[in-house]
């Protein structure tokens, strides 16, 4: 008989985590005003509201900030933090940040101006925060099989080079800096992109003489995916398609609180020492030293590490088996998730689940409320909310999908919980005939609303 699959890990400390009652549930989301990030931790039983900084270290990175060097300029964390990123994905200059979107301030103080456009694969709401508060656009080109989520297409994250035709045909040259890809493609399900993809869209990058800028936040996923669906990389290792990866990129962006496994950090990684340079002053500025950016030593010792252990292949397929199974059970109860499962996350097509709910009701808030109030889950709207208002016309977008995102944090539940979470998910979907009403924004901030959102049930 075939050994069933296990983790590669064994838990040496735990945390306790609290059930409650629907009546403590209900109570709560009302005083939380219906958003879910004003929930605190302890009302929440099963936290799936993101995998960013949300993950368990590993004993060989709890020993590694034991020996952090906090040293203002030169900490040998600095140079652990940067042969680990030479060597993995090979860039020469790299800028340490608190995390993933302070990276992208940075970077777009130097590359974005007012009136430019960046083209990219479902900028991630920071990136497109810092796109859009420069006064400049970000236009998604993601592939159109990407927004039909039953479908089965092995690279969904991919990036349309017929898009970036047209909007190369109809922009003023001077207008575009850089691609940036995200991988793997955070908003449309965590789906990955191809070495393809990548190939194609880096030659098309050089031909029009812009740069490629990478997003990582989960290029590890990414690159299992890779040797998992793209024919000649089945037997590499995840490092070697990292690597292969990171030769068609300019620049990187990264949130380390991915797949680097840390609570927090992020940092820029670029080949141009006059980029560097230039985003040096930017750094100083708004982060830190150079040589800490927005970073302790220990963290950056921590980060080193993660980098390593997040890009071996037994961990990253325990992560994404775990995220397989909640996904499989879903899909087995009949419940309408984006195929195939993404590897951070599983995302249920809520205007599927309740297809009474109007787009101007927020379907997948809708359903987000519902999941929490079940069982105590909490996942995060990926719609019409977080698509804000158009920056000119202030009319809300209405993204062509209404998600919920349940993401899970690395190596911190058990399938036991997965368990819970489809089944919660199942009786949602049992009583969706019921569920006619959705919700109404009452207040909003004027940018990256869906964090401080005031909500109403209708
Ligand atoms: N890029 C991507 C693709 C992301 O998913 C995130 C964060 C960022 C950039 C920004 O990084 O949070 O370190 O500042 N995503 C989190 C999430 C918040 O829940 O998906 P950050």
């Amino acid at each position: 008989m075939e050994l069933p699959f296990a983790e590669s890990y064994r838990i040496k400390m735990v945390a306790p985590i609290k059930k409650s009652t629907r009546a403590e549930r209900e109570q709560w989301l009302k005083e939380a005003h219906y958003n879910l990030f004003n929930l605190k931790s302890d009302q929440v039983f099963i936290d799936l509201l993101t995998d960013s900084g949300t993950g368990a270290m590993s004993e060989q990175q709890w020993s590694a900030m034991m020996l952090g060097d906090e040293s203002y300029a030169g900490a040998s964390s600095y140079y652990n933090l940067k042969t680990a990123i030479q060597n993995i994905l090979g860039f020469d200059y790299f800028l340490p940040t608190h995390q993933g979107r302070a990276a992208e301030n940075v970077l777009f103080s130097v590359l974005v101006k007012e009136g430019d456009v960046v083209p990219g694969n479902s900028h991630f709401d920071t990136t497109k925060g810092h796109i859009e508060f420069r006064k400049a656009k970000a236009i998604d080109c993601t592939i159109e099989e990407a927004y039909q989520t039953e479908l089965e297409y092995p690279f969904k994250g991919n990036v349309s080079v017929e898009k970036l035709e047209k909007v190369f045909a109809s922009t003023d040259a001077s207008k575009i800096k850089f691609i940036i890809v995200t991988v793997t493609n955070n908003s449309s399900g965590g789906q990955p992109v191809s070495m393809q993809n990548l190939r194609d869209v880096s030659q098309f990058a050089k031909s029009k003489g812009v740069m490629l800028i990478v997003d990582s936040a989960r290029f590890a996923e990414n690159a299992y995916f890779i040797k998992k669906r793209e024919k000649g990389y089945e037997n590499k290792s995840i490092k070697e398609i990292v690597s292969e990866m990171y030769s068609y990129a300019d620049a990187m962006t990264m949130s380390s609180k991915k797949d680097a496994i840390v609570n927090m950090g992020g940092f820029i990684a670029m080949r141009s020492e006059s980029l560097f340079e230039q985003a040096s002053v930017f750094n100083i500025m708004f982060e830190g030293y150079l040589t800490y950016g927005g970073m302790s030593g220990r963290d950056m010792n921590a980060l080193a590490q993660g980098l390593d252990e997040g890009t071996e292949f037994d961990y990253l397929e325990t992560r994404i088996k775990q995220v397989e199974y909640l996904g499989n059970r879903l899909i087995e109860f009949g419940i309408p998730i984006q195929r195939p499962i993404g590897g951070h996350a599983v995302f249920i097509d809520a205007k599927k689940l309740l297809p009474n709910i109007a787009k101007e009701e927020f379907p997948a808030q809708t359903l987000a409320i519902e999941l929490y109030l079940e069982a105590g889950i909490r996942g995060v709207e990926i719609g019409a909310i977080l698509a804000d208002r158009d920056p000119i016309t202030r009319e809300n977008r209405y993204p062509a999908l209404e998600l919920v995102r349940l993401a899970i944090p690395r190596r911190t539940y058990t399938n036991n919980h997965m368990d819970v979470v489809a089944v919660a998910c199942k009786n949602v979907f049992d009583r969706k005939e019921k569920i006619t009403k959705g919700c109404k924004i009452v207040k909003e901030a004027p940018i990256m609303r869906h964090f401080t959102v005031k909500i109403e049930r209708m």
